[in-house]
C-alpha cells in the first residue's frame, strides 16, 4: 500500500463496488440518509462487474449514479482493471469501499486507490480469506467467525486490518443462516469504520506498517 495515512475533508466522497445483493451499500445508503445523524460522506457512484443484481437497484432507488464494467467485455483481465479504475475515477472519489464486490482487482486499480480501498470480509482475517469465507469457517470447524474491514493490498484480503467483529457459530448453523448473523455485524461495523475514517482519517504504524490507528475527537 502506497499512502501510509489519509486526512479527511467532510463530506468525504464515497464509490462502492458490489456484486450482489447489497445490504452493506443499503447500510451505508442509510447512514448517510439518517437526518439525525450527521454523516461526514457522501456515495457518489455504485460500480458493479455485473448488470441486473439488486446492489444496482438499492443505488437507483437511492438516487446515486451507477456504473458497471463486465470482465467479459474486455480482452484482458488487465485492460478490465484500467477500464474499472477509470469507471471510478471518473466520480472522483476520496475512498473506494468494496461492499460483497466479488472480484480481484490488478494492478492499475490499486495505484489509483491504494491506501483508500476499504474491503469486507466475512471471517476474521487472517483465517478462511477468500471467495467462500463463511464455508470455510464452517467446514474448518471453528466456534468463533466474524466479519473484517480490511485495506486492500495486491494480496487476496492480506492487507492491514482495519476492524474486526466476532461472532459466534452455533452448531446448527448452515453456511446462510451463520452469514447472515455474520452480516447483520458486519454492515454496523462497515458504516462505524466508513464514517470513522471519513472524520478523522487513519494512519499505518508499527515495524510493517500494517497498525491501523484510526483517527479520533
Ligand atoms: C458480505 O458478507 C461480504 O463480506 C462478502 O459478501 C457479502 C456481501 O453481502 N464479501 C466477500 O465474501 C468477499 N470475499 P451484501 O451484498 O448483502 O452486502
Amino acid at each position: 500500500m502506497d499512502a501510509q495515512s489519509f486526512r479527511p475533508v467532510a463530506p468525504v466522497r464515497l464509490v462502492v463496488l458490489v456484486s450482489g445483493s447489497g445490504t452493506n451499500l443499503q447500510a451505508l445508503i442509510d447512514a448517510a440518509a439518517d437526518p439525525a445523524v450527521d454523516t461526514p460522506y457522501e456515495i457518489t457512484a455504485v460500480g458493479a462487474d455485473r448488470s441486473g443484481i439488486e446492489g444496482l437497484a438499492r443505488a437507483e432507488r437511492a438516487g446515486i449514479p451507477t456504473f458497471v464494467c463486465r470482465v467479459k467485455d474486455y480482452d484482458s483481465r488487465e485492460e478490465w482493471d484500467a477500464a474499472l479504475a477509470e469507471a471510478a475515477a471518473a466520480y472522483a472519489p476520496d475512498l473506494v469501499v468494496s461492499a460483497g464486490f466479488m472480484k480481484v482487482v490488478g494492478s492499475r486499480f490499486l495505484a489509483r486507490f491504494g491506501g483508500r480501498f476499504l474491503n469486507t470480509h466475512p471471517a476474521l482475517l487472517p483465517s478462511f480469506p477468500g471467495a467462500h469465507g463463511v464455508r470455510d469457517a464452517l467446514a474448518y470447524g471453528a466456534k468463533v467467525t466474524g466479519c473484517t474491514v480490511h485495506f486492500v493490498d495486491d494480496g487476496v484480503d492480506t492487507g492491514p486490518v482495519i476492524a474486526q467483529r466476532a461472532v459466534e457459530v452455533l452448531d446448527e448453523d448452515d453456511e446462510s443462516a451463520l452469514h447472515e448473523r455474520i452480516k447483520e455485524v458486519e454492515r454496523l461495523l462497515l458504516v462505524e469504520v466508513v464514517v470513522r475514517i471519513a472524520r478523522h482519517g487513519y494512519a499505518l504504524e508499527g515495524p510493517n506498517m500494517r497498525r491501523v490507528r484510526l483517527g479520533h475527537e
